[in-house]
């Protein structure tokens, strides 16, 4: 106990240098890199796609294995947070969650908190600012949450939310332009596609663009009927 106590101010030192070492190496990637994600994150439970910036704050209240998957081109504001594990079992008689300092004195005998949950964001999300993110969300490709939201549940694709808990209070193109985005996945296209369309992304003419690149999109006939181009 003695040597715990003498040893106490040296194991701080550590641990304030091993922060100041983290930190530095943060500083050092975002400058070398700027803000994109991709760079800044160092975790291997967090996976990034090309293009997406904005570095989420992930909140872990586990030890156990999990993953965050975020797609490409992803806009992620300030103080979003992502929430991992701490689902605590309020079914029980005590939905206290005896962590690993009271151990020694209770011996639970299982897993006080829920299973940990993944999450997935897909590809061109927006998410604004102070947004949280519970685990077990899906988020489809294209939505937009809103800022301040809470999202405790999936997300379709291109849905507009809002809210705790989030609302969908609108869809930012139609049922069939939705489809067709979700088969054109221009998010996936090389660099040098990407670069040459550029102009085409950033256009509102959504039909214009379905036309052109969705290569299977349903076409309505004259007489009602419909195929597959
Ligand atoms: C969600 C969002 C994109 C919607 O924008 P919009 O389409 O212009 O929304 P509207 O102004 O038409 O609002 C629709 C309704 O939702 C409400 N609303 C909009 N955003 C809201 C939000 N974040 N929280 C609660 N209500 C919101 C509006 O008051 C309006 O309500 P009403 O129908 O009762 O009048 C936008 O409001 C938002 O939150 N953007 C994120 C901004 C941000 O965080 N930027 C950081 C830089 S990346």
């Amino acid at each position: 106990m003695i040597l715990r106590i003498l040893l106490l101010p040296f194991r701080l030192a550590i641990k304030k240098y091993n922060l100041y070492k983290k930190e530095q190496r943060a500083a050092e990637i975002q400058k070398k890199y700027g803000n994109l994600t991709k760079h800044s994150i160092d975790n291997p439970n967090i996976t990034v796609g090309d293009f997406t910036y904005g570095i989420p704050i992930v909140t872990l209240y586990t030890g156990k294995p999990y993953h965050i998957n975020i797609g490409n081109f992803c806009s992620i504001s300030n103080n979003v947070e992502i929430i991992i594990g701490g689902q605590h079992r309020y079914e029980n008689i005590s939905s206290y969650s005896f962590i690993p300092q009271v151990e020694s004195i209770f011996y639970p005998t299982k897993s006080c908190d829920k299973p940990v949950r993944n999450i997935n964001i897909g590809n061109d999300v927006w998410i604004g600012k102070n947004v949280t993110i519970l685990q077990g969300v899906n988020i489809g490709d294209g939505a937009v949450i809103g800022t301040n939201a809470v999202i405790a549940k999936d997300i379709p694709p291109y849905a507009i939310v809002i809210g705790n808990p989030a609302r969908i209070i609108k869809y930012r193109f139609t049922k069939d332009q939705i489809e067709s985005l979700l088969r054109i996945r221009w998010w996936n296209w090389s660099l040098d596609e990407l670069k040459h369309r550029m102009n085409e992304i950033m256009s509102n003419d959504i039909d214009g663009f379905i036309k052109k690149y969705d290569s299977s999109r349903v076409v309505q006939t004259q007489d009602n009927k419909e195929f597959v181009n």
